[in-house]
């Protein structure tokens, strides 16, 4: 079949441009297989990675049809099936596939272009190292051997363990994007994966250090682009989550702002089920009443507010806050018992 491919190619500091090549494959040809065929027999200029050709090396990240994947993983049929259901589920974008079919294939996000589809990968390995991602075992008798671990100990590590820091996550990620500093979601799936070791002996130390200011766990707003498009389903987002409740189970709410935002969540929606805006700014920003600067930053904002007729002046609980409430307690009874079979 004929297939379009849009290829956005682009030298460092200077403007993309789109270049369009058409090619005969069949269905099940990868991307990749596409863009090899692109360079081998029609323009051997084009710059794109690869290496292993089977989901395994990670070198093949870039964005296809709007989305970063691996090259080698997804195939031209799978993408024309994707592109499918898009245009059924949004008539009105004017996309059509009854002409010759096409897929835009770009650089990946969040990572400056080098040339075409090759992107400068510094600060996603310089962002790893920031996360300290080996074990540690300074302090512990080195065994004769090896490190034993349960199967338990072991099968804690898979999900994690089978990141092939191919970027897709980091590329996709919105928080990464407006927060220089945050280290992103392919650092954080590898700083649970430290957490979780059961051979690691700096687990404190790590946990304060991720939940410190917005670099770490704090920084990721839970957008879930990362979770969609990573490619072995290490889920990042969810490894975050976890290192967060590890945080929130040693710090109270005077810990850091942070903190106090999600412990104050919780408290509010179990008083009434939703938020009140009014006391969240005041128990977050304000730390009830202790924070002064942080008080008098919410000033403008408050007047402003009551400029447009925004503020609300009065407090409903949503209908079915006892539900809610009795669903939070259930949840924090699970958890508390999870903790303490653990522990026993
Ligand atoms: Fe190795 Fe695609 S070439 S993951």
């Amino acid at each position: 079949m004929q297939v379009l491919f849009q290829v956005v190619r682009q030298n460092a500091n200077s403007e993309p441009h789109i270049q369009t090549y058409s090619l005969d494959v069949e269905p099940g040809n990868t991307i990749l297989d596409c863009l090899n065929q692109i360079k081998w027999e029609q323009d051997g200029t084009l710059a794109f990675r690869k290496n292993c050709r089977n989901t395994i090396c990670g070198s093949c990240g870039m964005r296809i049809n709007g989305r970063s994947a691996l090259a080698c993983k997804e195939n031209v049929g799978s993408e024309l099936a994707r592109l499918q259901q898009i245009s059924a589920a949004n008539p009105d974008s004017g996309k059509s596939l009854e002409d010759i079919p096409t897929i835009t294939i770009a650089p990946m996000g969040n990572m400056p272009v080098i040339k075409d589809l090759v992107v400068d990968m510094k600060s996603f390995w310089d962002n790893l190292d920031a996360v300290d991602p080996y074990v540690s075992t300074q302090s512990r008798h080195i065994p004769e051997r090896e490190f034993l671990q349960t199967p338990e100990e072991r099968d804690r590590l898979n999900q994690t363990g089978n990141c092939i820091l191919c970027g897709a996550c980091y590329s996709e990620c919105n928080a990464r994007q407006v927060n220089p500093d945050f280290v992103g979601p392919h650092a954080l799936a590898k700083a649970y994966r430290m957490v979780a070791d059961s051979r690691d002996d700096q687990t404190e130390a790590r946990i304060e250090n991720y939940g410190t200011g917005t670099q770490g766990v704090w920084g990721c707003t839970r957008c879930y682009f990362c979770n969609s498009v990573c490619p072995m389903e290490v889920a990042p987002m969810d490894q975050i989550g976890k290192i967060k409740q590890e945080v929130l189970d040693r710090q109270d709410d005077q810990t850091n702002r942070s903190v106090r935002h999600r412990k104050v969540l919780i408290d509010l929606v179990k008083d009434g089920g939703w938020i009140d805006e009014r006391r969240f700014g005041l128990k977050v920003v304000g730390n009830s009443f202790r924070d002064l600067r942080g008080l008098s930053s919410l000033g403008p904002l408050g007047f402003r507010m009551i400029a447009k007729g925004k503020f609300p002046l009065g407090f409903e609980p949503s209908e079915g806050a006892a539900q809610v409430r009795s669903l939070i307690n259930a949840v924090q009874q699970a958890e508390a018992n999870q903790t303490e079979s653990s522990t026993n």
